[in-house]
């Protein structure tokens, strides 16, 4: 299999430019799962990703005429040999937190349901983010994990294949609301629901921005762009219960201090904060 990609540039840590091209690839029809967002102090780009050649090019031109100052377009192949060499290794089984064993599934693989109270995750991908392996799926679980027992409920917003509902489920959350805006994974988060007997778990699909519902969770976690997650942090906090849990992750190390500075909050107090060479999450608690 070989993958197309586009890559466009920005100078400086400019959430804005990249967050915007973002809305306008969408617009043009590309699905938010093949964008890659990054961004340190020196640049900010978007990776877009194809599987056919033409489509790229057509996408291509399309940015080319909106006329974009200071922003540089490379395209690019990506090395196929590379490609099977990722795919094969996110396809093996791999142990998340050090107790939970995620075995990836190929779209239309049977599987022996699992049964409530093992610890294993089977998961569809189906080229859906969170396959579980990325470090901003993995911290998520990590406060999962280190808040397991004080929660019940659990909203993940941008909730991908829905792993990490399933990872709440495994640490006693009862009731999970998944909400992704993306309908291949609200299917994908659906069916990983089912394979693992969670079928008491919502997959629903929509646009956080335009989410209706008042409901409160002791758990809400989202691991999208910084500055959506700047944009929606009352959002968020309106649906956590007082005295429970805000997980956010997806934050690149450049935007960390932009994303403190402006997510922080009287309401919030920050717990616990994880980092990696690219990337950040942050656990804070509602005050009661
Ligand atoms: C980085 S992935 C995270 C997936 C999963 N929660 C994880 O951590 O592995 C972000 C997800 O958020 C979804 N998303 C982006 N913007 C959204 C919005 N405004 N409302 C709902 N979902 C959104 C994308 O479709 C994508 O599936």
């Amino acid at each position: 299999m070989k993958l197309y990609q586009i890559t466009i540039t920005f100078p400086g840590a400019d959430p804005y430019s990249a967050g915007l091209l973002r809305e306008v690839l969408t617009g043009m029809g590309v699905s938010l799962g093949n964008i890659v967002e990054t961004m340190d102090i020196r640049s900010s780009g978007i990776t877009v990703y194809f599987r056919l050649k033409q489509a790229r090019d057509r996408i291509r031109k399309r940015i080319l005429s909106l006329g974009l100052l200071n922003a540089r377009v490379r395209t690019s192949g990506v090395d196929e040999k590379n490609w099977v060499k990722k795919c094969a290794l996110y396809n093996k089984p791999f142990t998340l937190n050090g107790d939970i064993r995620v075995i990836p599934a190929k779209p239309g693989a049977r599987f022996k349901a699992a049964c409530p109270g093992e610890r294993t995750i089977r998961l569809f991908i189906n080229n859906v983010f969170g396959s579980g392996r990325h470090f901003t799926t993995c911290r998520l679980a990590l406060f999962l994990k280190t808040k397991k027992g004080d929660y019940a409920s659990v909203m993940d917003v941008g909730s991908g294949t829905g792993l990490l509902c399933l990872v709440a489920g495994i640490y006693g959350a009862r009731e999970v609301w998944a909400i992704d805006i993306d309908k291949e994974a609200v299917k994908t988060a659906l069916a990983n629901f089912r394979l693992n007997k969670r079928s008491g778990f919502s997959s629903i699909a929509g646009d956080f921005y335009k989410f209706k519902k008042k409901k409160k969770f002791d758990m809400v976690i989202a691991n999208l762009f910084t500055r959506d997650l700047v944009a929606l942090r009352d959002k968020l906090i309106g649906h956590v219960n007082g005295g429970k849990y805000l997980a956010v992750s997806g934050i690149s190390r450049g935007n960390y201090k932009y994303f403190r500075e402006n997510f922080d909050s009287p309401e919030l107090k920050c717990l616990r904060v994880e980092k990696d060479k690219e990337w950040c999450a942050v656990l804070y608690r509602r005050k009661a």
